[in-house]
C-alpha cells in the first residue's frame, strides 16, 4: 500500500464512522502565537479541545502536514523526520479512550491488516483504564503491554499552552534480529520505572535490563499516538480539566507505509528511496555505511523546507526564518560531508515534485521560488563555509594546547552559522579536539537568555520617517501586494541596497 492508498483508507475509514473529513492546514499555525509550525495533527484543533470555538462536527479526521524539530538530532537514523504527514481522528467530546482505542485496532489489524502479534502497546505508568481496555476488551495479552511516565506516554500541549493528557501508543514490532537484547518484561519495567520516578530520577532507559517498545535500538516503530485530552495546561504549567474529555490521535503516514511495504525503515519507502537516489547522483556518493545517515539527513531536510517554503516561510535569522535557515544549513553541511563544495540542495527540488506534486500542488505552483531560494541560501553558506574556516585558522594559530575553548566553537556557529561538527572535523583533522562541554555551556546559556526575550520573537519596528501604518495579512494570504516605505542600512535610510548588504 503507498501513502496515498494509506491516507484514502484511513480518511474513508473515519468517514464512515461519523467523521468530518477536515483538510491539511497550513504548516503556519493561523491565528495561534504560541506556536511557530503545525507540528501535529491536532493544532489546527486547539480551540475546539478548550471550548473556545465550536466544531463543525464533535467527529472530525485529518491528513495533516506536520513540521517539528523535537527528534532533528535524531534524523539520519531509521525513522525520525522533521515533515511527516500526520493522521489523526478527533473527538471532541463525544467518545473516549474506549472508543479511540477500538476504532484504532479494528483499523490496524482489519483494514490495515497489519497481524496483531506482531504489535506491541505502551500507556501511561498510571492509566489502568486503558490498560484493562488493550486487556479485557481487545485481548492484547498483557506481556505486550508496557507502561512509561510522562516523558514517553503524556502528551502535550502543543506551544506554550493547549490540551494535554496520557496517551497510549501502538509499536510495530520488527522483529528480536532487528533488536539489541532479548525484551524486558512489563512488570519489572514498570517497577523500575516507578521506583525512578519516586527517587525523582528522569528515566531509567539505560539502565532497563532487556529491549522494550521505546528502546533507542531498530526493533520497534511507533504507529499511532493515541491521546486522552483531559486538562487545559496554561503557560504557567497548571492544568485544569477540559470542558469534556476528547481524543486527538496521530499517526504518521510514512511509518506506516514503511511497515506495509515490509522494509520497517521510513527511508526505503518508495518517496524517500527516490530522493535518496537523486542525493546519490548528485553527490556521485552511494547512501552505504557511514554515507548513509547523511543522505536520510538531505532527503528528510529537502521535504521540510521545501514545504515550509511553499507555505510562505522564506530564511531570515528570526522565528520561523531562522529555524528554516538552520534547516537548510544543516542539510548543506550534510553535503559537505559527502564532499558537494557547491551548492546543491535547489536541484533536489525537481525529484521531490516528482514525488509529491500531485498530493501537494502548492509544492509544484512554488517550485522555482523554492529552488531559487535554495539556489541563494547555499550560495550564502558557502561564503560562511570558507569565512568560518579562516577564522578557524586564525584561532588555531594561537592556540597554547591541543583543545578549541567550546565558546570559540559557539561563537562560529551562532555568529557565522558554522556548524560544531564541521569544526570539530576540521580540528580532528590537525590533532585538535573542541572542548564540547563548554560549547554546550554556551548553547544552553543563549538558550535561556533567547527564551527569556521571547518565546516567538517578531522582527523589530524600525521607525521611518513615513507616517503610515501596516497591515499585517500573514494569517489569511501566503502572498500580498506592499510598497516599501523605506531602505535602511547600518541604521540609516539609503536609497538603494546590494543583493549581499546587510540591511538596517
Ligand atoms: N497529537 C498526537 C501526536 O502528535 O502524536
Amino acid at each position: 500500500m503507498n501513502g496515498d492508498e494509506i491516507r484514502d483508507l484511513f480518511i474513508g475509514y473515519f468517514e464512515e464512522k461519523g467523521h468530518l473529513h477536515m483538510p491539511s492546514a497550513s504548516l503556519i499555525p493561523a491565528g495561534d502565537p504560541t506556536l511557530l509550525f503545525t507540528s501535529a495533527g491536532m493544532v489546527p484543533f486547539k480551540p475546539f479541545f478548550t471550548g473556545e470555538q465550536t466544531p463543525p462536527r464533535v467527529r472530525m479526521t485529518s491528513s495533516q502536514k506536520s513540521f517539528r524539530t523535537t527528534d532533528i538530532d535524531e534524523v539520519g537514523d531509521h525513522k525520525h523526520l522533521t515533515f511527516f504527514e500526520m493522521l489523526g481522528n478527533f473527538s471532541i467530546g463525544d467518545y473516549f479512550k474506549e472508543g479511540a482505542i477500538e476504532f484504532a485496532w479494528e483499523l490496524v489489524t482489519k483494514k490495515f491488516g497489519l497481524d496483531p502479534d506482531k504489535l506491541f502497546v505502551t500507556i501511561h505508568l498510571d492509566d489502568d483504564d486503558a490498560f484493562k481496555i488493550w486487556r479485557d476488551q481487545v485481548g492484547v495479552p498483557v506481556e505486550r503491554i508496557y507502561r512509561y511516565g510522562d516523558s514517553d506516554n503524556w502528551w502535550g500541549p502543543a506551544g506554550n499552552e493547549g490540551a494535554t493528557g496520557p496517551c497510549s501508543e501502538i509499536h510495530y514490532d520488527g522483529g528480536r534480529e532487528k533488536g539489541c537484547q532479548d525484551m524486558v518484561s512489563p512488570d519489572d519495567l514498570t517497577a523500575i520505572l516507578r521506583a525512578d520516578r519516586d527517587a525523582g530520577v528522569k528515566s531509567g532507559f539505560p539502565d532497563v535490563p532487556g529491549c522494550h517498545p521505546n528502546c533507542d535500538c531498530e526493533r520497534f516503530v511507533e504507529l499511532w499516538n493515541l491521546v486522552f485530552m483531559q486538562f487545559y495546561q496554561d503557560a504557567q504549567g497548571t492544568r485544569v480539566p477540559l470542558p469534556a474529555p476528547s481524543i486527538d490521535t496521530g499517526m504518521g503516514i510514512e511509518r506506516v507505509a514503511a511497515v506495509m511495504q515490509g522494509v520497517h525503515d521510513n527511508y526505503d519507502t518508495d518517496t524517500f528511496r527516490n530522493l535518496i537516489a537523486a542525493s546519490e547522483s548528485l553527490t556521485g556518493v552511494k547512501a552505504e555505511g557511514d554515507r548513509t545517515a547523511s543522505h536520510r539527513v538531505i532527503a528528510d531536510h529537502l521535504r521540510s523546507t521545501s514545504f515550509l517554503m511553499a507555505d510562505g516561510v522564506l530564511p531570515s535569522n528570526e522565528g520561523r526564518g531562522y529555524v528554516l535557515r538552520r534547516i537548510i544549513r544543516r542539510a548543506i553541511r550534510h553535503g559537505h560531508q559527502l564532499g558537494a563544495t557547491e551548492p546543491f540542495l535547489h536541484k533536489l527540488v525537481t525529484s521531490l515534485v516528482d514525488q509529491m506534486g500531485d498530493a501537494y500542488p502548492e509544492l509544484a505552483a512554488d517550485q522555482s521560488r523554492v529552488e531559487e531560494t535554495l539556489r541563494l541560501e547555499g550560495e550564502r553558506f558557502v561564503d560562511t563555509l570558507e569565512q568560518g574556516i579562516r577564522i578557524l585558522d586564525q584561532e588555531i594559530s594561537s592556540l597554547s594546547g591541543l583543545v578549541l575553548a567550546g565558546d570559540v566553537a559557539f561563537r562560529l556557529y551562532d555568529t557565522y552559522g558554522f556548524p560544531v561538527d564541521l569544526t570539530a572535523d576540521y580540528c580532528r583533522e590537525k590533532g585538535l579536539t573542541v572542548d564540547m562541554a563548554g560549547f554546550e555551556q554556551a548553547m544552553s546559556e543563549q538558550r535561556a537568555r533567547a527564551r527569556a526575550a521571547s518565546q516567538f520573537q517578531m522582527a523589530e519596528t524600525i521607525e521611518v520617517s513615513v507616517d503610515q501604518s501596516t497591515t499585517f495579512s500573514g494569517y489569511e494570504e501566503l502572498k500580498g501586494k506592499a510598497t516599501v516605505l523605506a531602505l535602511l542600512a547600518d541604521g540609516k535610510e539609503v536609497q538603494s541596497l546590494t543583493s549581499r548588504q546587510p540591511a538596517a
